[in-house]
Order: structure tokens, then C-alpha cells, then sequence
């Protein structure tokens, strides 16, 4: 019996040494697999894209603690506030268009979290993404408007406005991650 039972956990050992292997090959041969969801434009592209987002990103971020009331907000003078405000509003209205020069054809993939339908059947940017660019630009720009009229109030509510529109483009065009 214990050479019955050796040999079956040596015979489990080697089967769990296939078993590696085999997932090892599976893995190797991986990348194979997704050939046809290629990236076709260089990954430092894909890597710039992400950085200038993430720099919208801050933009938005320090617009949303600029417009916080005195007590949690940043303790510098109001009109300070106001003008580091419409100096990002103006750089987000800058870079909304800009944007479109970031997608060349077929730049999903890998790294990537943008989406197929970013393009359309001819393989150009798609009119609904270039419909939310836009959105997203004329709520900048309005809120460079509402930021040099100085009221707070409507400063966070334009503020709000501008958040929604990155999120209505990312809801159809980014994948979740
Ligand atoms: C017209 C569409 C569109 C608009 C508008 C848009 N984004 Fe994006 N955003 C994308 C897509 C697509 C990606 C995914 C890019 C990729 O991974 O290649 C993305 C990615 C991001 C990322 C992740 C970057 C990373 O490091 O992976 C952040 C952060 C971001 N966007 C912030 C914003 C903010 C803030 C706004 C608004 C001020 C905004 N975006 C407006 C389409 C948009």
C-alpha cells in the first residue's frame, strides 16, 4: 500500500509539473491571440495619451478644491482662486480639441483603454466622439465665462457641468478597467 501510495503522489507531482508546462506554453503563446486587437500606433503614443489626461484630470481636480467654500477651501484670497480657476478652464478648452489628434486610427489594445467605436466603419474619429469633444470644450469655455463674472455658486455649478462631460465621453469610449 505504501508504494501504491508513493507512487501516486509522485504520479500527481509530475502531473502538476504538465500541467505547469502546459500553462506556461499557453501563456508563451498568448500574445499570438490577440494579434487581431493589435496596437498599430507606437506605445509612447498610447503612453503620451494617458498623461494628457491625467493632466486634464488634475486640471478638473484643482478646479473642483479651488471652488470649496472658506472653511475646507484653499486658503488663499478669492480672487486668487478665481483667476488659477480660469487658467485651467482656459487649458481644458485648449486641450478638448487637441484631444482628436491623440486617436490616430486603430490605437486600442494593450495598454490602451480606449474602445473600438472610437472610429467609424472608414476608419476616421467617429462623429459622436467628436461630438463629446466638443461638449466638453464649450463647457470650458463657459466656464472661463462664468469664472471671470466671479460668483462662486455658479462657478462650482459650471464646475459640475464640465465633470459630466468627461464622464459622458469616457461612459461610451473608455472601457472600465
Ligand atoms: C471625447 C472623449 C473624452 C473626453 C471628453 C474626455 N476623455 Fe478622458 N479618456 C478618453 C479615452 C478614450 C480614454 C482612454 C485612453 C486610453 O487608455 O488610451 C480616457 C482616459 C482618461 C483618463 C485615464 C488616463 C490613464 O492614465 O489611463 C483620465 C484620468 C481621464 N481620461 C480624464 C478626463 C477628464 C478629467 C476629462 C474632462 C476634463 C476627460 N477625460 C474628457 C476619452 C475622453
Amino acid at each position: 500500500m505504501g508504494t501504491h501510495f508513493k507512487k501516486t503522489v509522485r504520479h500527481a507531482a509530475l502531473m502538476t509539473v504538465a500541467g505547469f508546462l502546459g500553462v506556461s506554453l499557453c501563456l508563451a503563446f498568448a500574445p499570438s491571440a490577440f494579434a487581431q486587437k493589435k496596437i498599430q500606433s507606437s506605445k509612447s503614443l498610447v503612453k503620451y495619451r494617458q498623461i494628457f489626461m491625467d493632466v486634464k484630470a488634475k486640471h478638473n481636480q484643482g478646479i473642483k478644491l479651488l471652488t470649496r467654500g472658506s472653511k475646507s477651501g484653499v486658503a488663499i484670497p478669492a480672487v486668487d482662486r478665481i483667476e488659477q480657476i480660469i487658467s485651467h478652464s482656459k487649458a481644458l478648452a485648449e486641450m478638448a480639441p487637441q484631444m482628436l489628434s491623440l486617436f490616430p486610427k486603430d490605437s486600442f489594445g494593450s495598454e490602451s483603454r480606449a474602445t473600438e467605436g472610437i472610429w467609424d466603419e472608414a476608419g476616421e474619429i467617429s462623429a459622436e466622439f467628436q461630438y463629446k469633444a466638443g461638449n466638453m470644450r464649450g463647457h470650458a469655455e463657459e466656464l472661463v465665462k462664468v469664472a471671470e463674472k466671479g460668483n462662486m455658486n455658479e462657478i462650482r455649478r459650471q464646475a459640475a457641468q464640465l465633470a459630466l462631460a468627461c464622464r459622458e465621453c469616457h461612459s461610451d469610449f473608455r472601457e472600465e478597467e
